[in-house]
């Protein structure tokens, strides 16, 4: 008999300009547009076997190698939902096709970065399931129709469909028909940005994306003057920047865009903190990296940005990150040596230090342990479709 199953990876995404709040909470459509950065697979992906079977009793889902229930009504119900309605279309068009849109499916899926590191998982988590079930049904989607149906996943998710730099254009229309990603530029198109994660211990339990969004909407008036007088400038300026690769405008947009998303955050009530001191501390850092580069003349070589937790996100293009990565270990010591993997630093030894002239002042250093580790990637591609000899799913129809 034959065996209908297909094994893909999606990348993460850091937004620039920050979704924040919807219009539509079952639909998930936002109250502005947003752009990101996709992250590199190779260091960071999601990746997911689906499998259609007549044998299987029902839908199934497995994440990190536990059973999840896939809730009615829920968000990953209705991904499958949607999916396999662009499938029943392939076979209405087509009756030899085999009907796979009336076979229970089982979805394995597994992140190669823990979750605990406090990343976005959810923005790969259904980028690969969307482009996995893609692949399974042999879809003739084209990334932005498939963002429509991960967006219902998580809003995120949408703009992990493509690589390269990305824009959620929000749309208008009720059913949301219109708002989806849209690929600004490839990763080709600027492959020298460069970003530093710093993952920042934190105890707390934050609160999710998803519940704070939800306040900030009932609650900040500051969030309403975001969506009508300044997210949609910056929209344009950006996109601009990014293919104009004008490394200053875009950093510089990134950060105030950081900065207000935290500030609408400040601004719901009760009141909402993603970042903590040592996320300031890195802020601090990166503002007085950047002085010292433009009083001498030069523009702005990095930008940092934070999403709904402390963990920092710096891009730079790559040359900077020789001086980047000796200055967040001079003020982070790590318990592990730096791993190079992008090979930066040569045969040198990496040390903590600051470049000549930086104010060593603006930030105290911590002990070990505050930035808990360290990940160097880079702009990367879109989701991939990859071999059987991957396959999260075994000949018997579970996770292997
Ligand atoms: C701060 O996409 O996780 O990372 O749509 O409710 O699943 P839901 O929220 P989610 O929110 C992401 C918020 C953010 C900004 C961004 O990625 O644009």
């Amino acid at each position: 008999m034959a065996v209908y199953q297909a094994t893909t990876s999606a990348p993460v995404n850091i937004a620039c300009i920050k979704y924040w709040g919807k219009r539509d909470t079952k639909l998930i459509l936002p109250t502005n547009s947003s752009l990101s950065v996709t992250l590199d697979q190779d260091h960071l992906r999601s990746t997911t076997t689906s499998r259609a079977d007549p044998s299987f009793s029902k839908d199934r889902l497995w994440l990190n190698g536990k059973e999840e229930e896939i809730k009615e009504g829920g968000r990953t119900a209705t991904c499958i939902k949607e999916m396999k309605s662009l499938r029943k279309q392939v076979e209405d068009a087509n009756p030899n096709e085999p009907k796979l849109s009336t076979y229970p499916v089982h979805i394995c899926s597994r992140n190669n970065f823990p979750t605990a590191a406090g990343l976005a998982s959810s923005a790969a988590g259904f980028a690969a399931l969307v482009s996995s079930l893609a692949a399974l049904y042999a879809l003739p989607a084209s990334p932005s129709q498939l963002s429509l149906i991960s967006r219902q996943g998580s809003g995120s998710a949408c703009r992990s469909l493509f690589g390269g730099f990305v824009a959620w254009e929000m749309g208008t229309a009720a059913d949301g028909s219109d708002s989806y990603a849209v690929e600004v530029a490839p990763q080709s198109h600027w492959p020298e940005i460069h970003a530093l994660i710093c993952v920042v211990s934190d105890d707390k339990k934050g609160t999710s994306s998803t519940a704070g969004m939800q306040r900030t909407v009932e609650t900040s008036p500051l969030l309403q003057h975001r969506i009508k007088h300044v997210v949609p400038e910056r929209m344009k300026a950006i996109k601009e920047a990014i293919l104009a690769k004008d490394f200053d405008t875009f950093a510089k947009i990134t950060m105030q865009d950081s900065n207000q998303f935290h500030a609408v955050a400040l601004d719901t009530d009760p009141p909402i903190f993603y970042m903590n001191d040592v996320s300031r501390a890195i802020i601090a850092l990166i503002v007085e990296y950047n002085r010292l580069s433009v009083e001498n003349g030069g523009k702005v070589k990095a930008a940092y940005t934070y999403d709904a937790g402390p963990n920092a996100v710096i891009y730079t293009p790559k040359e900077n990150l020789k001086e980047i990565i000796p200055l967040i270990l001079k003020y982070f010591p790590q318990a592990e040596k730096y791993n190079d993997h992008l090979g930066l630093f040569g045969t040198a030894s990496v040390d903590g230090a600051v470049p000549a002239g930086f104010n060593e002042a603006v930030a105290k250093q911590f002990p070990v342990g505050a930035v808990k580790g360290l990940i160097t990637t880079r702009v990367g591609d879109g989701p991939r479709v990859l071999g059987a000899e991957e396959a999260l799913i075994g000949p018997d129809g579970f996770p292997k």
